[in-house]
């Protein structure tokens, strides 16, 4: 196997620092989530993609999973405006993208377009529920879509990340170096509780490489924030992982919380990285009931692995078992639900809030002492 080819054939590279911005007078300001898009059209994160979507891209996307040429994409990136804004525009002129006072990014504006919002949620979320951490963000973002071309001018901060910060083309260059020829991609946007490390350790029993890649955009406010996981992921690679077999990056994407649809996008994000192979367990990117525990998985049946590019690797829920001494998953252990250790992400985080340790049985020593050492900080603040 050699790695696999940008989604799209080609990694898009469109930051230009020179870029001469003289001329360039109108602006169009962007929320936190557009400016990490913006972001990573210009390194190539989204590619194919050399802009935010215009009107037929988008409705493909939100009807058939795919773009209007066919290749497999998932989840609208899109650039949305209010309608006083959408007044000032004008097909063909090019706007300064503004993010708190700065420009990160210029915009060659081809059209702008009102959504069928509600629709939007349907497709992508399967609910159009404001309860919904991704459906109440689609609704409060604006009304109208302004779609184009962009050039990334500046690169937002990389924060504490700085050290295991990689564009796509760096991370190809890195898995070349180490002599990786196949590597498995691993989203996360919570610690890595002992169940991560099972099916990552199950999946690196097969591969060449892993690549950690957890997420560090815009989360929701409950989560756990992305510099307290850093310094977990760090502590638990240092102690429990190979080196040499090991990387840690961040994706700095933010987070849809669309399940199934946002798997697809994960598992395309990690192969313009350079993955090979790309793990989906229980319930990926989901939040609340709103998608059964394996449709991210049965999502996949809808694309061949030629048109995808990238080979999922499905897990069952696993955890630990008292009986079998290990951990395990139905497909594995015999035993009842009296003997596994299943604590919900909800649970956890009241118990490292009240300064309680979930047992080691669900999360290394290791890994806890700097949740719960992280929590305090974050109160404190
Ligand atoms: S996610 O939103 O990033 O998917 P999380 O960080 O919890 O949330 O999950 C990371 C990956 O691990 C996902 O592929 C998810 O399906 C998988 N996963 C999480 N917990 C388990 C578990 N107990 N058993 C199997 N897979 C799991």
């Amino acid at each position: 196997m050699s790695l696999p080819k940008p989604h799209g054939g080609k990694l898009i590279q469109a930051f230009d620092p020179n870029y001469d911005l003289t001329g360039i007078e109108k602006e169009i300001s962007m929320d936190a989530i557009a400016l990490s898009d913006l972001e990573l059209i210009g390194i190539g994160l989204f590619s194919p993609l050399t802009g935010f979507l215009g009107k037929a891209d988008y409705e493909s996307v939100v009807e058939k999973m795919r773009l209007a040429d066919g290749a497999v994409w998932s989840i609208p990136v899109t650039l949305p405006v209010s309608e006083k804004n959408a007044k000032e525009l004008a097909a063909g002129e090019k706007f300064k993208l503004v993010y708190d006072g700065d420009v990160y990014g210029v915009i060659t504006v081809s059209e702008w377009y009102e959504p069928d919002l509600s629709k939007e949620a349907r497709e992508v979320y399967k609910t159009e529920e404001l309860a919904h951490p991704g459906v109440k963000r689609l609704f409060e973002r604006g009304p109208v879509y302004v779609a184009g071309d962009i050039i990334l001018v500046k690169k937002p901060g990389k924060g504490v990340a700085e050290d295991v910060w990689f564009e796509p083309k760096d991370t190809r260059a890195l898995f070349e170096e180490k002599g990786w020829k196949t590597v498995v991609g691993f989203q996360t946007r919570n610690p890595v509780h002992r169940a991560h490390e099972y099916i990552q350790k199950a999946a690196l029993e097969t591969v060449d490489g892993l690549f950690l890649n957890p997420l560090v955009g815009e989360t929701k406010s409950d989560d756990i924030p992305a510099d307290v996981r850093l310094r977990s992921y760090r502590v638990l690679l240092e102690n429990y992982y190979p080196k040499d077999r090991t990387q840690l990056a961040v994706y700095p994407a933010a987070m849809r919380y669309a399940g199934p649809r946002e798997a697809i996008f994960h598992a395309i994000a990690r192969k313009n990285f350079g993955c090979t192979h790309f793990i989906v367990g229980r319930d990926h990117a989901g939040v609340g009931n709103y998608y059964g525990t394996y449709d991210a998985q049965h999502i996949f049946s809808h694309f061949t692995e030629e048109e995808l590019g990238i080979k999922p690797l499905f897990f069952e829920h696993s955890f630990y078992c008292h009986k079998c001494e290990g951990m395990a998953s139905d497909k594995t252990c015999p035993h009842s639900k009296e003997d596994r250790v299943i604590l919900s992400g909800t649970k956890v985080r009241e118990m490292l809030r009240n300064g309680e340790l979930p047992p080691s049985t669900f999360s290394r020593k290791e890994v806890v002492e700097v949740l719960i050492e992280g929590m305090k900080e974050k109160e404190t603040v």
